[in-house]
This record gives C-alpha cells, sequence and structure tokens, in this order.
C-alpha cells in the first residue's frame, strides 16, 4: 500500500467511531471505558447498535497496515492500480473543463438514480469486449450505474439478501465483498477452488449441503477473470459447466469482473455474462482501467432486477456523481482508452513477472503459489505448519507487507495463505519485497522446527491443501435458521 487513503481491499470494515462522545465527557455508567484525552477505550453504544454490526469487526492487521505507506516498507499488499502511468496533464486538463464554464452547471448537478445516460452507453461499448452486446440482450436501458463495484455489490446484496440467507462464494474470496454479506447478515459457504477456478463439483457439493441444512442460496458469487485474490482464471470448460449446475439449480450468478480487460495475452476472455442473457448479474468498475478515485461502477441486470436496483440505489445514495459520470464519459469518448489499458497490461504483465521470477529464485521450498495470466494478485501458499496472520508483524517488521489469508474466508480460516499484490510496486521493490518475505519465512520455519509446527492460532476449517485446492472446504455450513 503505497498510495494514501485506505486501501479498498486490505480490509473489511469501517471502524468510525464517535469522538465526540469522549470529547462531550460523557458520564460513565456500566459498560463505559477509560476515558483519556484521546478517547475511549470501550464503547458506551454497545446496547444501540443495529445486529448486523455484531459480526463486523475492524480489522485487526489495520494498525500494521498503517505502516506500509512508509516508504521504507515493500507493500505487497494493496491492490491499487498504477495510476501514474494515466496521462495526467490530459486527464487533468479534461476535469478542469468540466468543471469549468462551459459543462459545470450539468456536471455539478442532481443526475437521474440510473446513471446519466452517455455514460451507459459508453459501458456497453467496454463490456462489448467481453462478448456482453446486443446480441446477447445487453442495452444501456439494462445498466445501472454505481459508486464503484462495491456499490454494485451492495445493491445486489440489498436487493437479494435477507439475513440469514445463504450465498455461495470461491475460497478465498474478494474481501470487499464478504463485508457487504457480513453486512447483509448473509451466510457466506465457501466453494474451493484450484489453478482453473471454482470446482464444479464442489459447487453442486456445496448446494447439496446448503439443500440438506433446509435453505436455498441465493445466489453465486464469483470473480471468473483474474480472481482477486486468487490470481486465477475460470477455464473455458468449466465456465459452461458451472452455468449449466447454476441454471439447473436456479442459482443466480453475480459475477464480478474488474479485472477482466487486463488479461496478459491481450484478448478478453468472454464473460459469463456473454452466455446467458439470464441468470446472471454483471459487476464490472472503471476503478482498474481508469481510475478508482472517480468511484464509477455499474451492474448489468435482467430488466425486472435493474428496476430493483434503481429503487435501492435512490433510496441509498440519490445518485451517482454527475461529475464522476461525466468524467469518465468524456475520457472513454476522447482519450485513447484501449491504448491505456494495453499500457496497464504491459506494466502488470513485467511486474507479474518479476514477482514469479522473484519468487522461484528466493522462496524456500513447500512454498507454492498461482499464476496470474492477468489481474494484480498471487496467491501464496506457506510450508506447513506456518500462519500468515501469526507471522505478518514480523514481515512488517522486516520491511514487507502482505495479506493475510484469512481476510479472505468468511470464518477467518486461510491463515496458511497470503495475498501478494505486484501491481503498485516497480519490479525492482517487488523483488527486494520477496528477499525480505523469503528471509521472515524462512527464519520462521527454523522457529517451527525447534518449537513444533502446530501453529500458534491456526484457523479453523483450513485445509492444508497439497492436493491441488487451496482453500478452505466448504468453510461454514449453515443450520437450518441459522442467521
Ligand atoms: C473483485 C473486486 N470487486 C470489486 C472491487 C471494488 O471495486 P471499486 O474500487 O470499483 O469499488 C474490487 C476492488 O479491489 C475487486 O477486486
Amino acid at each position: 500500500m503505497t498510495g494514501s487513503g485506505p486501501e479498498p481491499d486490505s480490509h473489511r470494515t469501517s471502524d468510525r467511531g464517535f469522538p465526540f462522545a469522549a470529547a462531550a465527557g460523557v458520564a460513565g455508567g456500566a459498560g463505559s471505558g477509560q476515558r483519556s484525552s484521546a478517547g475511549t477505550t470501550l464503547d458506551d453504544y454497545t446496547d444501540r447498535y443495529a445486529q448486523r454490526m455484531r459480526g463486523m469487526t475492524a480489522s485487526e492487521i489495520r494498525a500494521l497496515f498503517s505502516v506500509t505507506s512508509r516508504p521504507e516498507v515493500v507493500s505487497l499488499a494493496g491492490g491499487a492500480p498504477f495510476v501514474s502511468a494515466l496521462p495526467l496533464d490530459a486527464v487533468g486538463e479534461m476535469l478542469g473543463s468540466l468543471g469549468g464554464p462551459a459543462h459545470g452547471a450539468t456536471t455539478l448537478q442532481y443526475s437521474g438514480g440510473q446513471g446519466d445516460l452517455a455514460l451507459r452507453e459508453r459501458i456497453c461499448e467496454v463490456m462489448a469486449l467481453s462478448g456482453i452486446d446486443a446480441s446477447t440482450g445487453a442495452s444501456p436501458d439494462d445498466v445501472v450505474v454505481t459508486i464503484g463495484g462495491q456499490q454494485a455489490l451492495d445493491l445486489v446484496s440489498r436487493v437479494f439478501l435477507d439475513p440469514g440467507d445463504v450465498v455461495l462464494a470461491e475460497g478465498p474470496s474478494y474481501v470487499g465483498a464478504l463485508g457487504v454479506f457480513q453486512a447483509a447478515q448473509a451466510d457466506v459457504v465457501h466453494v474451493p477452488m484450484d489453478d482453473d477456478g471454482i470446482i464444479p463439483e464442489a459447487l453442486t457439493e456445496a448446494l447439496a449441503t446448503v439443500a440438506r441444512a433446509g435453505k436455498r442460496a441465493k445466489f453465486l458469487y464469483t470473480v471468473p477473470a483474474y480472481h482477486n485474490p486468487a490470481g486465477v482464471t475460470l477455464s473455458e470448460p468449466r465456465r459452461e459447466q458451472i452455468l449449466d449446475i447454476a441454471e439447473r439449480a436456479g442459482l443466480l450468478v453475480v459475477e464480478d469482473d474488474p479485472y477482466g480487460l487486463l488479461g496478459f495475452s491481450g484478448e478478453p476472455l468472454p464473460a459469463l455474462r456473454s452466455r446467458r442473457r439470464d441468470g446472471v448479474l454483471y459487476v464490472s468498475t472503471f476503478s482498474k482501467t481508469f481510475a478508482p478515485g472517480l468511484r464509477v461502477g455499474w451492474v448489468l441486470a435482467p430488466h425486472a432486477v435493474r428496476e430493483k436496483l434503481v429503487i435501492a440505489s435512490e433510496a441509498q445514495i440519490l445518485c451517482p456523481s454527475m461529475f464522476a459520470q461525466s468524467a469518465i464519459a468524456t475520457y472513454f469518448a476522447s482519450m485513447p482508452w484501449r491504448e491505456q489499458i494495453k499500457t496497464f497490461r504491459e506494466i502488470y504483465r513485467e511486474r507479474r513477472d518479476a514477482l514469479l521470477a522473484s519468487l522461484t529464485d528466493l522462496m524456500p521450498a513447500g512454498t507454492r503459489w498461482t499464476r496470474p495470466e492477468g489481474g494484480f494478485y498471487v496467491w501464496l501458499t506457506l510450508p506447513e505448519g506456518l500462519h500468515s496472520k501469526e507471522m505478518l508483524p514480523r514481515a512488517i517488521a522486516a520491511r514487507v507487507a502482505y495479506v493475510p489469508g484469512t481476510g479472505f474466508f468468511a470464518d477467518g480460516s486461510g491463515g496458511s495463505h497470503m495475498r501478494l499484490s505486484y501491481c503498485f510496486p516497480t519490479p525492482e521493490r517487488i523483488r527486494e519485497g520477496v528477499r525480505r518475505l523469503a528471509t521472515v519465512v524462512e527464519e520462521e520455519m527454523k522457529m517451527r522446527a525447534v518449537f513444533g509446527t502446530a501453529a500458534p492460532g491456526a484457523a479453523p476449517g483450513v485445509s492444508w491443501t497439497p492436493a491441488g485446492t487451496f482453500g478452505a472446504a466448504a468453510a461454514h455450513t449453515p443450520s437450518p435458521g441459522q442467521e
């Protein structure tokens, strides 16, 4: 994490507190905390929070991440795109003009809840690269513009999930999606993956497990292309298999595709949505192909669902930012965005190569990792007995940061894994980061050899998976009526 501000995917929830309470010196009754000039250490509001806040805890590792923005730390943790590669002079000029006398009266105004039509038309052009076009039933009328991919996921959850509902999701899964499902009080059942993405037999098994518990999964959440955090891509034969299984089970598929245009071979993969008009909700964002700071994403949904999404979005935000929408629409109408995506792909490919080569050269035997063909991430499996979350303070002390695998499973399992990002640091910094990490892992292995391999605090439910999958099996089996 080298930029300023929080990473979108390095933690799950906000810990915004109520500083005014401490400042006002609210009298402490039972349950009130110690006070200091800096505020309280306990929470006076515990009995007033909504139930949905119960499982939403601040990340224990956030304190450590606050040091990863220091220049001496090599961060392989954050998922921040390398926006410095944008033509910032031209972009700056365009943004200035959009806010000025020629356009300001429109761009600084409210807009419609569904999003601006000019942008929705551009979105259809972008989706056509992934095979989603008019021939597969895509139209600007069925697009809802959102505040990044994150609000898109939140809207889908608001529209479909009641407390206690089941969501199937890859194991591991994007941490921001897990946060959304947790806020919706849904149960996540993880479906194991391997190097070819989600395992069809495991999906069938997960559906059966959910059915045995007397429940029905509301949807499958999946990132088929260049997965965050696993770095793998759903193989061509499996795409049809997964869609068939979902269709037979009446299971909606939520396809989250922020990285689909960032494949290193150049040709975007046809999205799942390009194969099915119905039964697939397609979510994407301009955060990785243009700029996350503008916070613009979208959902393409069947018409009836689109209507519900708009109603839910209006209740939540009234409308997306007209300024940000205009900026994106103007960028895609007037600047060489296809060439820019090519530039991003080349930068990321070089960094991916640097990470993979460094891992091969430097990591001790017994460490395994995935080989992404696009996107930002490598998923690394530690030698047996090591725990990525336990090891993190020592890694930070050695001036290298990563995200422990525990953040990517709803039940906090996944401790034998970590996510490494190559999107932001230069190849030289990546190599230096891996050199530091390898030393930490080697020292950890020596320590385990002396003190035993039972990793302290090893997360329950993780299968140490030499057999090719890299996650927990169905990590969380819901029981009937469980909330
Ligand atoms: C898989 C996935 N979905 C959604 C998002 C959120 O995207 P945005 O920054 O547009 O909200 C991210 C961001 O890292 C992501 O990796």
